[in-house]
C-alpha cells in the first residue's frame, strides 16, 4: 500500500526522490518522507499529509546527499501523524517499509530499553538492525541475522550512517523493482517509481535481498546465496503518468477508454481473419477445464462477474465467483485440472496474489488477466493475458476495468469456439462487434452536459443512490455504487432489480434516487416492470438505456417522471463495456460538484498489498 523508493547515486538525490514519490502517491497519502546521508550523518525530513505538505517542510529545511530513501504511506499502524511517517530511524539507521511486519509486538518485548517514538510496526525492524550494528556486524551480517525474525509480507530499504553508498532492501511478499543507470542504482515499489530513471529493471522474488552501491547491485536469495535476476525494460513512460490536459488523472483514464480497450483488443485479435489470436494456449489443459473459478477483489472482482455470464453462456461450462479475501481462507474443492481466473490491475493485490497461489497448491491451473505485466501475479500465473489500459493513476480503477471486461470478454469466445460450444462464424461476428465499440465509447463520453446535469441536479444533493440492473448489467450495477462511494462517500448501493421488492424498496423516497441501468436487452421488460414499481412511489429515477429503452419510457407516460441518458444501441453482451463508462462519469461529475479529492479519496490506496 505505501510506496518508496531509493536512490545510491553519484549525484544529488533529494528531488529525485521527492519526484519518484510523486509517482507513488496513488499507493498511499497520509504521510511522505525521505532521509538521505550527508557528510557522515543521517537527515530526515517527514510530513503527514499530502506529499505537498513535504515538499513545504523540504523547502523551508533542505537536506541532500547521494544516497537516500524516500516514502509515501499507506497507514496501519499508528495514525496519519508526522511521528508516523517514514523513514523511521536513529542516527545510525533509517529505514522505510511497505507491508507489515506481523510479529512486531513480540520482538519490541526482546529489544530492552528503547525509547519508541512512533506506533508503527515499522520501528522495530530500525532497533533491530541497530543492536546488530552496536555489536560491529556491518549491515550485510546485520541484515542476515534481523531478516529470519520478521514475519508478514513486506519490503524494505534501509540506508546507514556510516556506510554512506550503500543501500539495503530486502522483498518478503511486497514487490521491489532494481534499476542501474549511468553508475547509479535505483530500488522502488514498482516500475513506475523508477521511470525515468532506469530503463531495465529486475524484480526481487520473495525471500531476496540486494545491497545496492552506485554502481553494482548484488542479490541474495533466502539462503543468502547470490543470485541473479533478469533485467526487463522499464516500459513505463513518465509522459502516460500524469492528468494531460485533464483536471483529474480520473476523467483523463476515463477518456483513453476507447483508445485503450483498442489496443487490447488488438493485442489478441487476428484482424484478417477475426479470430482470437491464441496459438500457444495450451489448449488440451485449459479445455478440459470441469469448471471456471474467477477470483479477484473490488472492481476487478465485478470484472468477473460480467465475464461469468459471457462464459456460461458461450462455453457451457459451470462458473464460480470468489472475493479473493475470502476464497484464501477457505477450504474450498478444486476438482481436477480446474480453471482458476485471476483478475487484477496491479497484479500485487496480496488477497489475489494469496488466493491464486493456494489454488495452485490445491493442483488447480492459473490464469492472470492483469495490467502489469511485470506484476507478481501475471510473474506466477501458469498463464498471464495481459490488458493494454497503461498506467492507472486514479484510485477508482476505469480503463482498468473495462480492458479487463475485454479480455475476459476474448477469452470466453475463444474458449467457446475452440470447445465447440459456438461455431467459427459465430465467434468472428462478436470478435467483429468487439471491434465495432469504439466508435460507441466515443458517443457515450460524449454526452457530457447529460453528466453534469444529472449530476449537479440528482445525485450531489441525495442522501444516497441506488444502481440497479439485472443479468449481464446487474455487476455494472455494483461498480457504479462502488466508484460512486469511492470518490464522492455517499453512500451507494448496488442491487439485481428484481432483488428490490425484497426489501430495499423500503427506502425509496425522492431524496433517493434510483438508477436503472437498463439497455433494451432480454431482461429489459423485466427491468421496466421494476422501473414502474420505483415511479409508483414517486421515486427519483434515471435511466441509463438506449433508443428503444427511452422510446418505452415516452409510450408509457414516464417521461415526467425518469430521466434518461441515451447511449448508443450495442449488441447485447457487449453492453457491461458501454455502460460502464456513464457510471463512472457520473461518479466523477457528483465528486466535482461535492468538491472531492478524485484522484486521491479519503483513506484509500490505488494498490493494496496488505491483508
Ligand atoms: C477500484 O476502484 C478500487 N480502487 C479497488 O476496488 C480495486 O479494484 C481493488 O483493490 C483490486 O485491485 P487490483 O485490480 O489492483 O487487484
Amino acid at each position: 500500500m505505501c510506496g518508496i523508493i531509493g536512490i545510491c547515486g553519484t549525484d544529488f538525490v533529494a528531488e529525485r526522490l521527492i519526484a519518484g514519490l510523486q509517482r507513488l502517491e496513488y499507493r498511499g497519502y497520509d504521510s511522505a518522507g525521505i532521509a538521505v546521508i550527508d557528510h557522515k550523518a543521517l537527515h530526515r525530513v517527514r510530513a503527514a499529509g499530502k506529499l505537498e505538505n513535504l515538499r513545504q517542510s523540504y523547502a523551508s529545511a533542505p537536506i541532500d546527499g547521494l544516497t537516500g530513501i524516500g516514502h509515501t504511506r499507506w497507514a496501519t499502524h499508528g495514525g496519519a501523524e508526522e511521528h508516523n511517517a517514514h523513514p523511521h530511524g536513529t542516527e545510525a539507521v533509517a529505514l522505510v517499509h511497505n507491508g507489515i511486519i506481523e510479529n512486531f509486538h513480540e520482538l519490541k518485548a526482546t529489544l530492552g530499553d528503547v525509547v519508541w517514538t512512533s506506533e508503527t510496526d515499522t520501528e522495530v525492524v530500525v532497533h533491530l538492525l541497530e543492536a546488530e550494528l552496536k555489536t560491529g556486524a556491518d549491515p550485510e551480517r546485520a541484515m542476515i541475522r534481523v531478516l529470519p525474525k520478521l514475519e508478514g509480507a513486506f519490503a524494505l530499504l534501509i540506508c546507514f550512517r556510516d556506510y554512506p553508498d550503500t543501500l539495503i532492501a530486502a522483498r518478503q511478499g511486497s514487490p521491489l523493482a532494481i534499476g542501474q543507470h549511468h553508475g547509479e542504482s535505483f530500488i522502488g515499489s514498482d516500475a513506475v517509481a523508477l521511470s525515468g530513471l532506469a530503463d531495465q529493471v529486475c524484480y526481487l522474488e520473495n525471500g531476496d535481498w540486494a545491497v545496492l552501491k552506485p554502481d553494482t547491485i548484488q542479490i541474495f536469495d533466502a539462503a543468502n546465496k547470490t543470485v541473479t535476476r533478469d533485467f526487463v525494460a522499464n516500459t513505463v513512460q513518465i509522459a502516460g503518468l500524469g492528468k494531460g490536459n485533464y483536471p483529474h488523472a480520473m476523467l483523463k483514464e476515463i477518456h483513453e477508454q476507447p483508445g485503450v480497450i483498442g489496443d487490447t483488443l488488438h493485442s489478441l485479435i487476428d484482424p484478417k481473419t477475426l479470430m482470437i489470436n491464441w496459438a500457444d494456449y495450451p489448449q488440451s489443459q485449459y479445455l478440459r477445464t470441469p469448471l471456471i473459478q474467477f477470483t479477484a477483489c473490488g472492481t476487478a472482482y465485478y470484472a468477473t462477474l460480467v465475464a461469468g455470464y459471457w462464459f456460461e453462456q458461450l462455453c457451457r461450462i459451470p462458473i464460480r465467483h470468489e472475493m479473493a479475501s475470502e476464497m484464501r481462507y477457505r477450504d474450498i474443492v478444486c476438482p481436477q485440472n480446474s480453471l482458476g481466473i485471476f483478475v487484477s490491475q496491479s497484479g500485487e493485490t496480496m488477497d489475489t496474489m494469496e488466493a491464486m497461489r493456494h489454488w495452485q497448491e490445491l493442483g488447480g491451473q492459473t490464469t492472470a488477466i492483469v495490467n502489469v505485466p511485470t506484476s507478481s501475479l501475471a510473474r506466477e500465473a501458469h498463464h498471464t493475458i495481459p490488458t493494454l489500459a497503461g498506467p492507472e493513476i486514479g484510485v477508482a480503477s476505469t480503463k482498468a476495468f473495462t480492458t479487463q471486461l475485454t479480455a475476459l470478454h476474448c477469452l470466453a469466445i475463444w474458449m467457446a469456439e475452440q470447445m465447440g460450444s459456438i461455431p467459427k462464424a459465430q465467434a468472428q461476428s462478436m470478435v467483429a462487434d468487439l471491434l465495432d465499440l469504439s466508435g460507441k465509447l466515443v458517443a457515450a463520453l460524449s454526452i457530457i452536459e447529460d453528466y453534469k446535469i444529472i449530476a449537479k441536479e440528482v445525485l450531489a444533493p441525495a442522501s444516497g443512490v441506488f444502481f440497479l440492473g439485472r443479468g449481464l448489467n446487474y455487476p455494472i450495477a455494483l461498480e457504479g455504487a462502488l466508484k460512486l462511494k469511492e470518490i464522492t462517500y455517499m453512500h451507494a448501493e448496488g442491487y439485481p432489480a428484481g432483488e428490490m421488492k425484497h426489501g430495499p424498496i423500503a427506502l425509496v423516497s425522492p431524496e433517493l434516487p434510483v438508477i436503472f441501468i437498463a439497455p433494451s436487452d432480454r431482461w429489459f421488460s423485466k427491468t421496466f416492470s421494476n422501473i414502474q414499481e420505483v415511479a409508483a412511489r414517486d421515486g427519483n429515477l434515471i435511466m441509463l438505456t438506449d433508443q428503444a429503452g427511452t422510446q418505452a419510457v415516452k409510450e408509457h407516460g414516464l417521461d415526467h417522471k425518469v430521466r434518461c441518458i441515451t447511449l448508443p444501441d450495442v449488441p447485447e453482451t457487449l453492453s457491461p463495456i458501454l455502460y460502464s463508462l456513464p457510471v463512472q462519469m457520473l461518479a466523477y461529475e457528483t465528486a466535482v460538484c461535492l468538491g472531492r479529492n478524485i484522484d486521491q479519496p479519503r483513506n484509500l490506496a490505488k494498490s493494496v498489498t496488505v491483508e
